[in-house]
């Protein structure tokens, strides 16, 4: 710090004495007013814009380093003054950073007094369903897989295979348990805490019940208006299954027919491998 300031004042230093010195000499020689005020106003030459340039530029770092090189510690520095080494303090017991006054406890928590909440903490909405998707999606989709039968692509690889959402303990067991395994762990699943916040948990939470009854609906589930689409669409798809197969079958019997036509018996070949030995013979090289 000391030896960059002493550099700063070296530099800002010998060009203004330099400046005075050609004052002094000017007014100590006979030149008049006039030729003293050009020689002071002359452009200045290349050489000395670069020096300028050097000079601004040196300068203003001597202010940023000021300010730089201030006394404080940076991030997890380490501290003689301490006991433990650390220039880092513990917050004093009971502190509450401004805006983490956790309060709630079941929305923060997934728990009331202890016990596993059965409701989500909010409102149920689109919106909500819509977010709580695309979070299951990124977070939990990789090895829970995108419905949630624990076929992901990271346990198609080796990991270890979660439980499908879809047997009846993870169908019975209460919203609080799932926000508690998203923030807490489970097992070999590690927490999500630090990569999903509080209420985008309960958006996948109210996800997850959605891709349970999806594995789950019943004719019956669906609103009485919407079942006869339900039933054509199923039609359709018999129809175009039909289809398919009759295509397939057609398909199959071709190649097979090509393949038959164009293979040439086994003697054949025997025959011509035989000709082509007797014809290197006759003719040798
Ligand atoms: C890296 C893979 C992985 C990811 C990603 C993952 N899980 Fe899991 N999860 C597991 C495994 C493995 C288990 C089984 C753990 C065990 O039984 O040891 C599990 C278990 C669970 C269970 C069942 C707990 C029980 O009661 O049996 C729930 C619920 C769950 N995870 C929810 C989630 C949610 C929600 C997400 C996304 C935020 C998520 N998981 C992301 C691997 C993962």
């Amino acid at each position: 710090m000391n030896h960059d300031r002493k550099m700063c004042n070296r530099h800002h230093r010998a060009p203004r004495a330099d400046f005075a010195h050609r004052r002094l000499s000017l007014r100590e020689s006979s030149a008049t007013f006039a030729e003293r005020k050009a020689t002071l106003a002359r452009p200045m030459s290349a050489r000395g814009y670069f020096v300028a340039l050097a000079i601004l530029a040196i300068a203003g770092g001597c202010d940023m380093l000021d300010m730089y090189d201030e006394q404080r510690y940076e991030p997890l520095e380490a501290s003689s003054f301490y006991d433990n080494g650390s220039s880092a303090r513990p917050l004093v017991a009971g502190t509450v950073a401004r805006g983490d006054l956790r309060e709630d406890e079941a929305l923060y928590t997934g728990k009331q007094d202890g016990k596993l909440v059965e409701e989500l903490p909010m409102e149920v909405d689109r919106d909500l369903l819509v977010r709580g998707q695309e979070r299951f999606n990124i977070y939990c989709s990789p090895c829970h897989s995108r419905v949630g039968d624990g076929f992901g692509m990271i346990v198609e690889r080796g990991f270890r295979r979660p439980p499908s959402y879809h047997i009846d303990r993870l169908r019975q067991a209460p919203v609080g348990h799932f926000y508690d395994v998203i923030s807490n762990g489970f097992g070999a699943m590690p927490s999500y805490a630090s990569r999903v916040e509080p209420h985008d948990r309960w958006a996948i939470v109210a996800y997850i019940r959605v891709l349970q009854r999806s594995q789950n609906a019943r004719l019956a589930d669906v609103p009485q208006d919407q079942r006869d689409q339900i039933a054509e669409a199923g039609e359709e798809e018999a129809e175009g299954r039909a289809a398919a197969e009759r295509r397939d079958t057609r398909e199959q019997r071709e190649l097979e027919r090509d393949i038959r036509e164009h293979q040439r018996p086994p003697e054949e070949g025997e025959r011509r491998r035989r000709e082509i030995e007797r014809q290197e013979r006759e003719e040798p090289e």
